[in-house]
């Protein structure tokens, strides 16, 4: 009885908990919804993409997961919005314990300064900065009022980008908004640190998903062989499962110290430049 409990809570990392999924219809989202509730999450999906989100979450109910996940329609730009998919995890299952602030675009691919456009700037801005805020904001105040101001805690993670510790590896709006990304994990960390909510974000290298697939014009496999073979770590390629499992062990117990991080997941990539290190390479 004793090994059936210690193995459950090995592989169901997650039981028991509440979370909460923006842009949780496709891609690292998508990925992180199902992992999560393979670990015994309860789940709310948030997405815009409705009937994709639908089917995800009917996907991941019939897999036994039954009474356990629900999608909602969400917008992270607005905050009516953003509050109602906080108050749906609440009112669905009782409280919040995980938001992943992980809906984000790209905008347009123009990578000169003089051809950005000032709108795009801006859209992307309001998804994955705006969005991010406004996610940290509302999830914090479901676990605070949940807990009565007592110490109990929850886990905010969002989602950055290697683009916001490595210039010229994205356009101007979207270095900069996951440059802010980082920004607001560190303030909400510090505020939101008394109440034993951890805040952390996981900043992937390239993964092959539909946004990356649009934005470099790269088959599935194309992707994934790039992050294999640019990275500093070789011979391993870059999966979605990859950062859902970043994403897992931040929003578990096993993270229980964890706050104010940048879970970088990008094969070591932003730690050297090649062309200047006293270390020897294989060419
Ligand atoms: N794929 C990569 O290479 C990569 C690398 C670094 C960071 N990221 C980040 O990972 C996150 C997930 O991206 P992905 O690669 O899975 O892309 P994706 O396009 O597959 O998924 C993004 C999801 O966000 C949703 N979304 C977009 N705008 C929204 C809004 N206003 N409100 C709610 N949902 C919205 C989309 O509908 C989509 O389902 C993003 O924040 C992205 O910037 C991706």
């Amino acid at each position: 009885m004793a090994t059936t409990s210690l193995l459950s809570a090995v592989s169901r990392r997650l039981e028991g908990k509440v979370a909460l999924i923006t842009g949780g219809a496709s891609g690292i989202g998508r990925r992180t919804a199902e992992i999560f509730a393979q670990h015994g999450a309860k789940l709310v999906i948030a997405d815009v993409q409705d009937e994709l989100g639908h089917s995800v979450s009917q996907s991941i109910s019939s897999s036994g997961a039954e009474n356990d996940v629900t999608y909602v329609h969400c917008d992270v730009t607005d905050e009516n919005q953003v509050k109602a998919a906080v108050e749906k995890a609440v009112k669905s299952f009782g409280k919040l314990d995980i938001m992943f602030n992980n809906a984000g675009i790209i905008g347009d691919s123009k990578f000169r300064l003089v051809e950005s456009d000032k709108d795009d700037f801006e859209r992307v801005l309001r998804v994955n900065v705006t969005g991010v805020f406004l996610g940290i904001k509302h999830a914090a105040q479901a676990m605070i009022s949940a807990n009565n101001d007592s110490i109990v805690g929850g886990s905010i993670i969002s989602t950055a980008s290697v683009s916001a510790s490595l210039g010229g590896t994205g356009s101007y709006a979207y270095t900069c908004s996951k440059s802010a990304v980082l920004g607001l994990t560190m303030n909400a960390a510090v505020e939101l640190g008394q109440f034993g909510i951890r805040v952390n974000c996981v900043s992937p290298f390239v993964v092959a998903t539909p946004m990356a697939k649009e934005f470099t014009g790269f088959s599935e496999e194309e992707i994934e062989s790039m992050s294999g073979e640019i990275a500093n770590l070789k011979h391993v390629r870059l999966k979605a499962d990859d950062i859902a499992n970043a994403a897992l062990f931040l929003g578990s117990d096993e993270g229980r110290y964890v706050s104010g991080h940048n879970l970088v997941v990008d094969g070591g990539m932003v730690i050297v430049n090649p062309s200047f290190t006293t270390l020897q390479q294989k060419n």
